[in-house]
């Protein structure tokens, strides 16, 4: 089956033909730079920027592919969720190219994709294809800018969420601490940069929720604790090595959080595999200290390569695919997106 699937639940235009299993081509064009200057995602600017690259992201992911649109047997979109605005686009841009085509279309949980993009690896030869032979029982993290889920995956396609956040997602509050530290959004990247020069130890921030009996987070009191430490300590922002500190002890305290919660999920449902996608996945320490608990523990850990931990339209096309191929119900092409469409 070849596929096109579509992905503008947020601030990435993407893009992605997919052949049985096979990622032929992932286009993603990222909005951040429009962005940058609001301090966060406008969702009126968000859906313009798609409008105006959606066709052209989609029609160089054919290019790239080597296939001609009528040549396609399905076509995907993010059906939620995300911002209304954005996911019009992707969506109704999808019916109307199945329609067009007279091809069979399926709306896709963004969450649920982001449960396979672990399992999307690159081989020696660059091929980039869904290793779902691999496939195993897992507690699957998903950490965003939006979201920090953690998710049972019993078995291909049949997924359970335990936990989310009650506030705040990781990706939030690695942007908001970076804010009062006077960093440009998103400030993740930035402290992650930063924080490889600090030291982790130099200041003691809450872990929230981390000995709580269940799989939900919190963050915003982290938040409003690194608040009234800059605002006790003013003069630390002047000091590169504190603010480089202040970076590493933020993130040290989100990430025992995250690590130590997801582990403790997948010790407590028996299962022997745990993965991870979502923007603050391309957190470097966040990796390391996974793949540290991981391997002492004994669980396989699968990371969503860089590339496909933020949102990208390979993910959405490859579920779609999975979806199709086991007789999931095509979606109709007047159906509406799904802004809030909680991963069950
Ligand atoms: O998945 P994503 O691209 O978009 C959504 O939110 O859906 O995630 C973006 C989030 C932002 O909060 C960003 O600061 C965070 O991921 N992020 C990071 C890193 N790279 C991106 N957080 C920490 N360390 C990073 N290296
Ligand atoms: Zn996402």
């Amino acid at each position: 089956m070849t596929l096109l699937a579509l992905e503008t639940s947020c601030d990435e235009t993407s893009a992605a033909v997919v052949r049985d299993g096979v990622v032929l081509a992932n286009v993603v064009s990222s909005q951040i730079t429009l962005h940058a200057e609001y301090g966060g995602v406008v969702p009126e600017l968000a859906a313009r920027e798609h409008l105006k690259n959606l066709l052209p992201v989609a029609q160089s992911a054919l290019a790239e592919a080597g296939i001609a649109a009528d040549r396609l047997d399905a076509v995907a979109a993010t059906q939620g969720p995300g911002l209304p605005t954005a996911l019009l686009v992707g969506f109704k841009a999808g019916q109307a190219i199945a329609f067009a085509l007279d091809k069979p279309f399926i709306g896709i949980n963004h969450h649920e994709a982001h449960l396979y993009s672990p399992w999307i690896t690159r081989g020696g030869d660059g091929t980039v294809a869904a290793d779902f032979a691999a496939f195993q029982p897992n507690i699957s993290l998903i950490v965003s800018g939006g979201h920090t889920l953690i998710v049972l995956v019993a078995s291909e396609l049949n997924h359970r969420v335990l936990g989310g956040t009650i506030d705040d997602a990781a990706g939030e509050c690695f942007d908001k601490t970076g804010k009062l530290m006077g960093l440009p959004y998103p400030a993740g990247p930035e402290i992650d940069r930063l924080a490889g020069e600090g030291n982790p130890l130099a200041f003691a921030f809450p872990r929230p929720l981390l000995h709580e009996a269940n799989d939900d987070f919190s963050f915003s009191g982290l938040k409003t604790s690194v608040r009234y430490f800059i605002r006790d300590h003013p003069a630390l922002l002047d000091d590169g090595q504190q603010v480089r500190d202040l970076c590493a002890s933020v993130q040290a305290a989100i990430i025992e959080v995250l690590v130590t919660k997801t582990l403790r999920a997948a010790r407590r449902h028996g299962v022997r595999c745990v993965t991870a996608s979502g923007g603050v996945t391309c957190n470097r320490v966040l990796r390391v200290e996974l793949e540290r608990a991981c391997a002492r523990q004994k669980f396989q850990l699968r990371l969503a390569e860089k590339s496909l931990c933020t949102d990208n339209a390979a993910m959405i096309g490859i579920l779609a695919e999975r979806k199709l191929a086991q007789g999931a119900p095509v979606s109709e092409l007047d159906a509406e997106i799904k802004p809030g469409w909680a991963l069950a």
